[in-house]
């Protein structure tokens, strides 16, 4: 497929930006696939060969602790190999420029902020935290990682991932529901928007849209610009942009 962007959408992007005084980027795990972390509904991606609801539910960490526990251990395993990339630290540059203000993010594995970025609105929770499913007593990924039962109660222990069936943190949603109300603009980075209630976000700005992904995405949503291309490759080259255009 082809991939690579016009060039006149990028600058149409860059456009977008320099005008905006209120930007929120919205991220989903397409942003951290050239970091080597697989998506999740992409050929490639995790629910291709998994079941979500057999690992990623309540019912399969209070039925099926085992699988449970394989399913985390081996993405926290694999997910210590990997790194962010240019694309988000050009994200955490912007930001401390004063170009995007919000960087809101469907992904658990905390890349925006390990380079650099703040208050970063992590909607899904982060697989970097840990706590008892049972008393909600901190823990540590050594204790997940080892299967030992919760110091405080004896509890099973769980990565601090919003489950499906769970609800978001609810100050995280009330923040990013806030900056997108406030937005000029709202850019979309790797994401099917396939998951309730995150999907929503994009038709709840006033602001100009813009959708950067590498495959066409289902539904109703009418953006101001598509951009159809890799999140790394198009925001290196936005970033070539910002300082000519
Ligand atoms: N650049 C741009 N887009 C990409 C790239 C890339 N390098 N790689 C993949 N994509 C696109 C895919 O084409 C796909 O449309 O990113 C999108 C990723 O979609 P999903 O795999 O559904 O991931 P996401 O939308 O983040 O899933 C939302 O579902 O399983 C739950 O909690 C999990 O947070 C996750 C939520």
């Amino acid at each position: 497929m082809h991939n690579h962007a016009k060039r006149e959408t990028i600058i149409q992007l860059v456009q977008f930006m320099k005008e905006s005084s209120h930007t929120v980027i919205l991220t989903g795990a397409g942003m951290s696939t050239e970091s080597g972390v697989p998506d999740f509904r992409s050929k490639s991606g995790w629910w291709k060969n998994i079941d979500p609801r057999s690992v990623a539910t309540v019912e399969a960490l209070e039925e099926n602790y085992d699988l449970f526990h394989e399913f985390y251990s081996m993405r926290i395993h694999a997910l210590a190999k990997c790194l962010p990339h240019k694309g988000h630290h050009l994200l955490a540059n912007w930001q401390k420029q004063g170009l995007i203000h919000t960087i809101a993010t469907q992904n658990v594995d905390n890349f925006h902020q390990m380079a650099g970025a703040s208050n970063v609105q992590t909607l899904h929770g982060s697989i970097r935290s840990f706590r008892c499913h049972h008393c909600g007593a901190p823990s540590k990924e050594n204790t997940f990682l080892l299967k030992e039962p919760c110091t405080n109660c004896g509890g099973n222990i769980r990565p601090e991932v919003v489950l499906f069936g769970e609800p978001l943190p609810e100050k995280t949603w009330q923040n990013v529901l806030q900056h997108i109300h406030k937005a000029d603009l709202v850019i979309v980075i790797g994401t099917s928007l396939e998951v309730y209630p995150v999907n929503q976000l994009p038709e709840m700005t006033n602001g100009h849209t813009v959708l950067l992904n590498l495959e066409e995405v289902e539904g109703k949503y009418e953006f101001d610009l598509m951009i159809k291309g890799k999140a790394k490759d198009v925001l290196e080259r936005v970033d070539e942009l910002l300082k000519i255009v």
